[in-house]
């Protein structure tokens, strides 16, 4: 029984902020931005929400798919930037696509979310549980950043991205997985939550947002991600040769380099979102997968490497044949 993606969807707020936009609001340049990070421009929120964008994602990937909501009957979102605290961001897109016949939860492993979602999934229609999956990556991590600290908020961006998983009888889907975690070192990417709130204590009424010692995220990154990778394709009974292309996290694209490097693998298999769409945490793999997906990049029989990796600290890397 094998795991396949049978349809990708991705759903990016209408609203492109530059990054002369960005400088003309705070002290940074286009040439600090495109040359530390690749990145030239991202989409933020107005009207969207973390829900609305899921639910376009889904209906696309839906409709790339050739199901109907019915036939779902798994939702799992990766998501650290929900509408809520409860409903789930995955309970408002069962409701707002009429897929009534699913279960639905959220999942938290920041940048790594869309891959231990696939993960989930993974597991739950190799042992008959459930037939059909939709997963999403989603966030609005808009709302989260500290607008006057330059460092974290010129890197980030909103959006959602979806794939149909289906359990399909002699096919092969998803060859081999990897993913871990390292709660000791969460400090270096971390947002906090709501502070203590009941009579017994003086509560603190400061908003949270994500701070990031990026120089420990990164050197974390180009470890953890060529080694994960390299496990991954090797339990998959692969080489490295064999690896059409690389859809990783995108955070950096000198991390991207660095990777390639690491694997001695050429960079043109390493397709870019991160240059119009910014890093989108958990949302960054599949708005990639379905960006290369629309242009025909992917050939039935083709393997594909992905990766997330980051807050929590969290990493999880597969190999699937499309
Ligand atoms: O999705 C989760 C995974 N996240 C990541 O993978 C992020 C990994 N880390 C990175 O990508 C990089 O570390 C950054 C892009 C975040 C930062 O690049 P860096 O080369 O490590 O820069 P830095 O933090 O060492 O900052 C260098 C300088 C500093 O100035 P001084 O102290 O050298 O005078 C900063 O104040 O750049 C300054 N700076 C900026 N200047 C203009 C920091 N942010 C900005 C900015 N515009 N936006």
């Amino acid at each position: 029984m094998g795991a396949k993606i049978i349809g990708t969807g991705s759903c990016l707020p209408a609203t492109v902020v530059t990054n002369d936009d960005l400088a003309k609001i705070m002290d940074t340049s286009d040439e600090w931005i495109s040359s530390r990070t690749g990145i030239r421009e991202r989409h933020l929120v107005k009207e969207e929400t973390t829900a609305s964008m899921s639910a376009e994602a889904a209906r696309r990937a839906m409709d790339n798919a050739g199901i109907t909501a019915e036939e779902i009957d798994l939702i799992i979102v990766g998501t650290l930037s929900a509408d809520h605290v409860t409903p789930s961001c995955a309970c408002e897109v069962q409701a707002q696509i009429g897929a009534k016949n699913a279960v639905a939860f959220d999942i938290n492993a920041a940048c790594a979310g869309f891959m231990f979602a696939l993960n989930i999934a993974n597991a739950y229609l190799q042992t008959n549980t459930y037939r059909t999956a939709l997963i999403l990556g989603a966030e609005t991590l808009s709302k989260i950043m500290d607008w006057n600290d330059r460092s974290t908020c010129v890197l980030f961006g909103d959006g959602a991205g979806a794939a149909i998983v289906r359990a399909e009888e002699g096919s092969v889907g998803v060859l081999a997985f990897d993913q871990g975690s390292d709660g000791v070192k969460g400090g270096v990417l971390a947002c906090e939550g709501r502070s203590n709130n009941n009579p017994l204590v003086e509560t603190s009424k400061e908003l949270a947002y994500v701070h990031m010692d990026g120089q420990e995220v990164y050197k974390f990154a180009v470890t953890a991600v060529p080694y994960s990778l390299q496990k991954t394709i090797q339990a998959a009974g692969l080489t490295v040769e064999d690896i059409d292309y690389f859809a990783l996290h995108q955070a950096n694209i000198r991390i991207l380099q660095s990777v390639a490097k690491r694997l001695k693998a050429a960079e043109e298999k390493f397709p870019i979102s991160l240059d119009h769409c910014g890093n989108i945490s958990a949302a960054s793999v599949p708005i990639l997968l379905d960006e290369m997906n629309r242009k025909g990049m992917l050939k039935p029989g083709m393997k594909i490497a992905l990766s997330g990796f980051g807050g929590g600290l969290t990493w999880a890397s597969a190999v699937i044949e499309w």
